[in-house]
């Protein structure tokens, strides 16, 4: 079946030369309030659970990775991307006329720096791999079909420390960024649901969908 037969609730499925394409924008589209703030939340709760985990995480990022994707990559503990001319990643929502969260930002400046992260999300910048590496977004480059095993590799020396020291580390670098989310979710929460249903980002989510299908076509 094309993608549009398809029933919206199947599991995702693996989409070559994409690691994550973001947040999934048929949830976004046509929602009522209370559907859009359920979906905020998961996300919200996503993030929080991904970014303030206890365990260590790896991101093999064999794919494009544009704004949601990429806040998935940049939640991980250390991120290695194929080097390959095809794939981007980067914060891009700014260029729809969407702003950030604040979430979203603050776990890049953690990532890149406040003088990085200025650029990339005023300008929603898209990096290639080479300039992602460059400016600290990603680790390492590696060739796509060295990546799974370079990956146990990290994971093993991330794992070699002793657990409990590496938690309480980890936590003591990210509690003050999952705290800021926590302290802030609902008005964050209305935040979002309040922006999207406005009737201009409506019709360019409309206008999006509409985009993709007939590319899909
Ligand atoms: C990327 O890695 C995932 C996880 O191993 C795998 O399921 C997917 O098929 C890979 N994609 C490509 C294009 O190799
Ligand atoms: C980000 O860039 C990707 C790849 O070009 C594009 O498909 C997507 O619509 C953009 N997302 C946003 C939120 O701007």
């Amino acid at each position: 079946p094309t993608a549009r037969e398809r029933p919206a609730r199947l599991p995702p499925q693996a989409v070559p030369g994409v690691f994550s394409a973001g947040l999934d924008i048929t949830e976004m589209c046509g929602r009522s309030e209370e559907r859009l703030a359920e979906f905020w939340r998961a996300v919200q709760e996503l993030w929080i659970l991904l970014y303030g985990s206890r365990l260590a995480t790896v991101a093999a990022i064999n794919g494009s990775s544009p704004a949601g994707g990429c806040l998935l990559a940049l939640s991980c503990d250390y991120r290695i991307m194929a080097d390959s001319r095809k794939y981007i990643i980067g914060l891009n929502e700014t260029r729809l006329g969407i702003v950030a969260p604040f979430w979203f930002k603050d776990c890049l400046v953690n990532t890149v720096g406040h003088r990085a992260a200025e650029r990339s999300l005023q300008l929603g910048i898209l990096y290639s791999a080479q300039e992602a590496l460059r400016i600290g977004l990603v680790d390492e480059l590696v060739p796509e079909d060295k990546i799974q095993a370079r990956a146990a590799e990290v994971m093993a020396e991330w794992l070699a420390v002793p657990d409990h020291a590496r938690q309480l580390s980890k936590s003591s670098l990210r509690k003050h960024a999952v705290d800021h989310l926590l302290m802030h979710r609902e008005a964050d929460v209305q935040n979002f649901v309040c922006f999207v249903s406005r009737d201009a980002i409506q019709q360019s989510l409309q206008r999006y969908m509409e985009g993709l299908k007939q590319k899909k076509a």
